[in-house]
Order: C-alpha cells, then structure tokens, then sequence
C-alpha cells in the first residue's frame, strides 16, 4: 500500500461500540475514506448483517481497500454524498429499518498526502481541494471570480480567520495579474498577509479549511444527513458522528439537543396536536481520543465522536 492509500480510523472501537446494538442489522458508513471503519463493523456484524458505504470520492470508491471490503456478499459501496443517503436507502428499502448511520467527517489522509488533490498548503499542487472531483468547481475556479465581501465571509465563517478582510484583498488583486491556481502560491500570499501567528499552526491552515469546506459544501452536507437521519433510522438505530472542528460539533450537538428536546409546552396548557416530540435521546457523552491514539495519531486530537439513539 503507498502513502496516498493509508488512513488511520479515528476512534475505532468507540463509534464502532456506540453505533452497532443488533449484529444482524442494516447499518450505513456515510464516509468510507480507506474502509477502517467499515471493516470493524463488517467485523462484528453476524452473516445476516448488511453494510452501504458511501464516499464522495472515486479514490475512495476506487482504492484497494474498497475492493477487498467488495468480495463481502453483506457489503456495497456507493459513490456519492451522503447528504443523499435518504435516496440510497429508499432505493433498497431501508427507509425507517436501519440500525446505525456513521459519519467520519472530513477530509481523509490520502486526500491531503496526494499534491494533485490539492488539499494541502504543505505540499505544491492544483488548488483543486474538491472531494468529489466529477461535479464541481475546483478552488481555483471558485477564486477567479468570486466575490471579495463573499470571500470575507467565507474565510470568517469556516475558517474563523481574523485576517479575512486583508487576505480577500490580496487574492483579489493578485488574480487581476496572474489566476491563482496551485496551493503553493496561495499559502505563500497568505502568509505575506498574515502578519500575526498562531502557535504550531500555519498561516494557511484557516483559510485552506474555509475554501475547502466551501467548494465541497461541508456543512450543508452535513445539516442535510442530520436531517434525513431520523427517517432512514428505525426505533432505537443508532446515529454516531466523528467531527472534527468546533463548526461540525457544534451543529451536531445542537441537532441532537434539538431532536431531544421536542417542543416546550406549558404545563396548565394542552399539548397542540402538532407539537414536536423528542425523537432522538443521546447516547452518554461525547468522546475524544485517548492519549495512546493521540500520541499514534495527530488527526485525532480533535475529533469527538457523538452518538444519539432514535426513539
Ligand atoms: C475522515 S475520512 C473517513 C475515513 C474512514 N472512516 C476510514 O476509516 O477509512 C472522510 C471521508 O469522507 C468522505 N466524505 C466527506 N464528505 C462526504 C460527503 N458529504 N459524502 C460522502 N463522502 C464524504 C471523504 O471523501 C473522505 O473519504
């Protein structure tokens, strides 16, 4: 296997131990990557039991892995999104049958290894950063012509960056003599602009996460799985998300805080026949890597893993 192929499965035992309740059940890894995790839950599923992968990208669906996992009569991988999943479900359907939904968030690493993906500022490719390379504008096609107060707002939003105003401006006017199209000259710009470092952090890292959550429509992706969720899962399926920055888990937390909580009614007041009931309950609290998976794996410093249980 060569690096571009490698991916070390973050929190394995424990979204593996939080999603699986029924070893004979239908389950759904929404971000195959390298398979980790779809390999250990093939791994505890009975004969009976069945799992669709799904990735955005050919690489994945493509890999060695993926063609191992294959040979499995229980297992199908999809090319896709999984904010589409609600579609794949219906089309074998599993609407309101399946027993557990995974989501890895992210980017994996052979994405980020490879210099052609151009994910990375640590290593000089096409600025291309898109997950799913058949649809889509590239990062470079999107910054030939988008709009400065529309890049402010992106660089802010998904990248938290506080230099957003003077790095949109820069972009803008370095387009006008020459089109930015490899992650080498945009780190480079960027970092001429950032004037004031953050400890162990390049000044690219933001802005790269802002672009990159932009061209592949991150959040919304993610807003839309949460949603369809509810319906594909049957009572008592399990829902267990992998994030990786605060913007996904705070949007998973408040989700399942919301999905917990159903409407608030007054007590003297009757309940009105279209009042919302709780339709998830969270599973204990949220996880982080240990520090023996920190230490073997800098990527999982940061994740948490939620689970939630649909009533
Ligand atoms: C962190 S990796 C998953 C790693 C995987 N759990 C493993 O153990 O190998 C995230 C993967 O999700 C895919 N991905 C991200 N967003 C997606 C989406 N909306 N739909 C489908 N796949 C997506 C990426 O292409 C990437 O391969």
């Amino acid at each position: 296997m060569t690096a571009g192929e490698l991916h070390k499965p973050v929190l394995l035992d424990e979204a593996v131990e939080g999603l699986i309740r029924q070893i004979d059940g239908v389950y759904i890894d929404g971000t195959f990557g390298r398979g980790g995790h779809s390999g250990a839950i093939l791994r505890v599923l009975s004969s009976q039991g069945k799992l669709l992968a799904i990735d955005k990208d050919m690489d994945a669906v493509n890999s060695s892995q993926a063609k191992k996992l294959l040979t499995d009569k229980r297992f199908e991988l999809a090319h896709g999104s999984f904010a589409d999943m609600d579609q794949l479900a219906n089309e074998r359907q599993w609407r309101g049958k399946v027993d557990g939904i995974l989501l890895d968030l992210g980017v994996s690493s052979p994405q980020l290894d490879v210099a052609e993906r151009g994910f990375s500022f640590m290593k000089d490719g096409p600025l291309d950063m898109r997950m799913d390379t058949t649809q889509g504008e590239s990062a470079a096609q999107w910054l030939s012509h988008v709009e400065e107060n529309e890049l402010i707002g992106v660089l802010r939003e998904y990248g938290e960056e506080k230099f957003a105003r003077r790095i949109a401006a820069e972009i803008v006017l370095q387009r006008q003599e020459k089109p930015i199209e490899t992650t080498a000259q945009l780190a480079s710009l960027i970092a001429n602009v950032v004037t004031r470092r953050e400890p162990g952090k390049h000044p690219a890292t933001r802005s790269f996460q802002a672009i990159r959550i932009k061209i592949n429509k991150e959040l919304d992706d993610l807003d839309q799985a949460l949603l369809n969720s509810i319906d594909i899962l049957k009572p008592g399926g399990r829902l267990a998300v992998i994030s990786f920055h605060s913007l996904e888990d705070r949007r998973v937390k408040r989700f399942i805080r919301e999905k917990s909580r159903g409407d608030v009614v007054p007590r003297h007041l009757p309940l009105p026949v279209d009042a919302k009931k709780p339709v998830l309950k969270p599973v204990g609290k949220a996880l982080k890597a240990n520090a023996d998976e920190v230490a073997g794996n800098v990527r999982s410093r940061s994740a948490v893993l939620r689970v939630a249980e649909k009533i």
